[in-house]
């Protein structure tokens, strides 16, 4: 039996689906307005300039993108905000005189949390952290698509390749990053009421922190792998080795999600209403050095993740939704 969505649902709730649904047609759309500015010759006055523009010219995209307030502060994020909703905890003042690489995990199916909370002010991240400029960082790969590059610049996302890290950082007092530290291979295991995390074996991060005395600092969503219910894949099973499989080949982690629809709840691409709630943990300095050595990196490595767990214990009886504990690989 699917469930409809009754006839008679107040105007707010209309208005909150249609902003998660207009995010999720963002990708889609901007391919779609690719295609056709390329196929269609009359459009090619505008469309060459602009790719010659993007591709020799325009760097913005790993040096923290374009940041337009305007864009960041629209209503739509606060209707998206209150669809699920998302939250933000904010416990320890920043200094703004630092740079930050802000980590957050987990992943979910696809970051719901990560996007409202800090490419976007609709949970006024601008005034729980004055001062901080936080860029959230994605692929190199989502900068090559026209049109979605200049989205994703509009909310301040720049790219998480290296240079595009060190450019941020190295922008001036306050400029930091955000990054999703367990990446899509994390996807798969974004279960409803599950906390798995990839960690271990990611120190990219440890060692950006190294090279500009950056602070870490750990972020905790709780409900961000509830949206989404996925197919039970565990490891060893065959449908986890041909993810694995597909993941190593292309790059993309393809997990078998289900949502629900735009008049129905159980069946669809849109995420479920259910909270999310991003708890920031208390920032961890790290010394300037030019080149650590494996067991500095691996000691600063733990001191984040025991930090991490903490932030987890310490808020999951109140955040939490029937969860099992944190594991972290
Ligand atoms: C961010 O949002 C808060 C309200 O939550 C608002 O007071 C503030 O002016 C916004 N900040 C910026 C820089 O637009």
């Amino acid at each position: 039996m699917v469930r409809w969505i009754p006839a008679s649902l107040p105007l707010h709730r209309r208005l909150e689906t249609t902003a998660v649904l207009f995010y999720l047609m963002i990708v889609p759309m901007c391919m779609l307005f690719a295609f056709y500015s390329i196929i269609i010759p009359i459009f090619w006055g505008f469309t060459i300039p602009y790719l010659l523009w993007t591709f020799f010219y325009d760097t913005a995209w790993e040096r923290g993108g374009r940041r337009n307030n305007w864009i960041r502060n629209h209503r739509t994020w606060r209707y998206f905000r209150d669809y699920f909703p998302i939250s933000l905890v904010t416990s320890t003042k920043l200094d703004p005189a630092k740079n930050y690489i802000f980590g957050y995990h987990p992943h979910g199916i696809i970051s719901m949390g990560a996007f409202c909370n800090f490419a976007t002010n609709a949970t006024g991240v601008d005034e729980k952290y004055p001062g901080i400029t936080i860029h959230p960082l994605t692929l190199t790969s989502n900068f090559k698509i026209p049109f979605l590059r200049d989205v994703l610049m509009s909310f301040g996302i720049s790219s998480v390749a290296r240079n595009g890290c060190d450019n941020v950082l190295e922008s001036g007092p306050g400029q930091s990053v955000m990054i999703v530290i367990g990446g899509a291979e994390e996807s798969l295991d974004a279960h409803p009421g599950h906390n798995e995390l990839l960690l271990k074996k990611r120190k990219g991060f440890v060692k950006l922190a190294f090279a500009h005395g950056a602070s870490l600092v750990p972020i905790y969503s709780f409900g961000e792998n509830d949206i989404f219910d996925q197919v039970d894949n565990p490891k060893g099973s065959w449908i986890r080795k041909c993810q694995t499989k597909v993941m190593k080949l292309t790059g993309i982690a393809p997990a078998l999600f289900n949502g629900r629809g735009i008049f129905n709840y159980d069946f669809g691409l849109l995420p479920h209403r259910r909270k999310i709630v991003s708890v920031v943990g208390e920032p961890i300095d790290v010394p300037k050095v030019a080149s650590p050595s494996d067991e500095l990196i691996d000691h600063y490595q733990q001191l984040y993740m025991d930090s991490l767990s903490n932030l987890f214990h310490k808020y999951k009886d109140e955040y939490a939704s029937e969860s099992d504990d944190l594991k972290i690989h």
